[in-house]
């Protein structure tokens, strides 16, 4: 703590992302990127894009990539917003929809950790709505009157999806707040709400390039919602930086969106591999919450979530472990190659099978 922080920076908690191993090398299945790399026309784009130009600013609306998303996503430019990945696209969307006093924003208690750091760092107040043994949110939940309401779908870290029927009922009911859908996993297999947009102006529908387009490391996401709602986060934006997505991540995201072969072939991996390594282990007594992402949350009654965390990590391999409510007895497991997801079965059995792992 030091005397020079001001008072929010005291009393915030951080966010606290997945280890980055540097030395040993890691079995990473800790923060859910992609585990094949991106499509070789995005790296030809970067290293095309890497030249004399980079002494000038970039665009700084991204507008040819917002032309490719839109085009690709049947909205106009209007609709698109492009952020530093998905992260600041929500830090942009509290600091433009949500106000410190009146209703709280609304989200489930089991969800992605930031959205608590983001309400406590502006000063938003937020009420959780809890979700069931089996981590499906109860629709009813957002049927109050509130400041905002906030879903990741599918949902962090349990993998659960919420359908568009239910998104569309959430909406009706919530016509005067901003409802902000996370669909940082959406190509996995969830149902996206963008076809809601144009029916919806309060609609914001945030994506990222991080996950199903093996670019974690460009770092580019995208918001898509009314011209208004886009608006509003633009003004955020040049309030704060101007230049928030740097000349080669703008080249290098506008060739992984148009490169929509490589990204069917790699997310039907991904897909798959899940399926089989879901069946796997819960042939081995696991109990597996049914995954729309790009990983899975498991538990086992007599192996505890922080040792199977703590030995498979000994041993090489890293997976999320969360200490915390409900979820303390599971871990969130990425989904890797077939190679690196056959030694993690294997891992994982050896673990099971030797008394050491017991709770
Ligand atoms: C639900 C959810 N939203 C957003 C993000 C942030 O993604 P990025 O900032 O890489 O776009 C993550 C990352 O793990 C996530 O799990």
């Amino acid at each position: 703590m030091s005397r020079y922080w001001n008072k929010t920076v005291k009393n915030i908690t951080p966010y606290v992302p997945g280890e980055q191993p540097k030395g040993q090398k890691y079995i990473k299945l800790n923060t859910n990127e992609n585990p094949y790399p991106p499509s070789p026309k995005v790296i030809e784009a970067i290293t095309n894009a890497a030249n004399d130009t980079l002494r000038l600013y970039p665009d700084p609306s991204s507008d040819e990539l917002r032309e490719t998303i839109a085009d690709i996503t049947g909205l106009k430019k209007e609709n698109v917003f492009i952020g530093n990945g998905s992260d600041e696209l929500l830090a942009f969307s509290f600091m433009a929809f949500f106000e410190p006093v009146g209703a709280p924003v609304l989200f489930a208690d089991v969800t992605y950790s930031f959205y608590r750091v983001y309400a406590a760092f502006f000063n938003v107040p937020y009420q959780l709505i809890p979700v069931d043994n089996e981590f499906n949110v109860p629709i009813e939940g957002y049927f109050q009157e509130n400041g905002g309401i906030i879903i990741a779908n599918p949902n962090a870290p349990t993998g659960k999806g919420v359908s568009c029927t239910d998104i569309e009922r959430i909406l009706e009911q919530n016509r005067n707040s901003v409802v902000i859908l996370d669909e940082a996993y959406i190509d996995f297999g969830g149902q996206s709400a963008s076809g809601l947009i144009n029916r919806y102006p309060n609609l914001l529908v945030i994506r990222t390039l991080s996950k199903s387009h093996s670019l974690a490391g460009l770092r580019v996401g995208y918001a898509l919602g009314s011209a208004e709602l886009i608006e509003g986060i633009m003004r955020v934006k040049d309030s704060f930086n101007s230049y928030t997505v740097d000349r080669l991540a703008q080249a290098g995201a506008r060739e992984a969106i148009k490169d929509k072969t490589y990204f069917q072939e790699t997310r039907e991996k991904i897909i798959q591999t899940r399926e089989r390594v879901s069946a796997r282990i819960k042939s081995m007594g696991f109990h597996v919450i049914p995954s729309q992402a790009n990983f899975i949350f498991i538990s086992h009654a007599q192996y505890s979530g922080e040792v199977l965390f703590k030995k498979l990590r000994e041993k090489g391999i890293l997976v999320r472990y969360f200490n915390k409510p409900k979820i303390d007895n599971f871990i969130r497991v990425t989904i890797g190659t077939g190679e690196e997801m056959d030694c993690f079965l294997e891992t994982i059995a050896t673990i099971c099978n030797s008394a050491a792992g017991k709770k």
